[in-house]
């Protein structure tokens, strides 16, 4: 199978580099392919004719989006579409990776693929409008909801956190942001079972299990051997993160799992990370 793979060099695309090994992978990521030029995108298309594109592209950075939200609707929105609609003009498969954000995090038990989305945010408002879009080019589409991602290609929270151990001697940890952590090995193994065996159609796919971010910082610490580093627990608030963010975004596996796909847990998942795994 030829596989397309957008935002190929970001933390995702890494990764599904390895879980895809056995398939002809094209890695394109800014600045050959990007995904807001329609003529830029159809002459990839024409050249590589992908049987399967995962759509792993995006503008990450949610402090940026917050900042500049029609920049974030251009990347994330507009250019979802751009991909959407080549893959439908070639017949291609297309895997979307969407967000946890696209909940408002009041549900108080995890959201399933059904709830309603009702971003708080402008990085959320423009996965959204992504899947929107997708929906509407292709039927042959997989829409796949993920959080808390962290892996190889680029520092990351785990990273974060150690570098701030050693910097700073003390952390804070948000007590009252709570999610699944994943790593994106996991999720890229989890992906590439549902697009060769799956119906086509929304999944929620993350490490199995959730934590606040105070607990996240608590077990990278433990893992590391640095449970005697203090770790002060502080609300969003208290924070300051300069947007809104979900406060309860954990998504449910049910219909993942009845696909046959079983995510291991975060903590599992963490420590094999952490030991270098691949
Ligand atoms: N990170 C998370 O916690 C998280 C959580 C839930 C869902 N997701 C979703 O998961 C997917 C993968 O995330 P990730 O963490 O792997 O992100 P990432 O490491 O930031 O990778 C995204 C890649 O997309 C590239 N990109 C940005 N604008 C582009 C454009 N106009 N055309 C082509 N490529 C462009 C980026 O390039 P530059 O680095 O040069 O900008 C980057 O290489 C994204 O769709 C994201 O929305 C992520």
């Amino acid at each position: 199978m030829r596989v397309l793979v957008t935002g190929g060099r970001g933390q995702l695309g890494r990764a599904l580099q390895k879980s895809l090994a056995q398939h002809q992978v094209s890695l394109l990521d800014l600045p050959e392919m990007d995904i807001t030029k329609d003529d830029v995108v159809q002459r990839y298309f024409n050249e590589l004719t992908p049987d399967l594109v995962i759509h792993a592209a995006a503008w990450t950075d949610t402090a940026g989006c917050e900042a500049d939200p029609e920049q974030a609707l251009l990347v994330n929105g507009e250019g979802s579409r751009i991909v959407a609609e080549a893959c439908a003009r070639s017949g291609a498969a297309m895997v979307y990776i969407s967000s946890n954000e696209v909940f408002d995090g009041e549900k108080r038990e995890p959201y399933g693929e059904d709830d309603p989305p009702n971003p708080i945010n402008a990085y959320g408002r423009s996965k959204l409008a992504g899947e929107r879009h997708v929906k509407s080019a292709l039927e042959r589409h997989y829409i796949v909801r993920t959080a808390w991602l962290y892996g190889a290609g680029r520092v990351s929270f785990p990273e974060k956190v150690l570098e701030a151990a050693t910097r700073d001697g003390s952390l804070k940890g948000v007590t009252d942001e709570v999610a699944s952590p994943t790593w994106t090995a996991d999720l890229a193994a989890g992906i590439a079972v549902l697009a060769q065996k799956a119906a086509p159609g929304t999944y929620h796919l993350t490490n199995s299990g959730h934590c606040s971010r105070f607990e996240w910082v608590q077990e990278i610490l433990r893992m590391r051997g640095l449970s005697d580093l203090p770790v002060e627990p502080a609300t969003l608030e208290e924070f300051g993160a300069p947007y809104h963010k979900p406060v309860f975004s954990v998504l449910s596996l049910d219909k993942a799992r009845r696909t046959g796909i079983e995510m291991p847990s975060w903590q599992d998942a963490l420590a094999r990370y952490l030991r270098g795994a691949d």
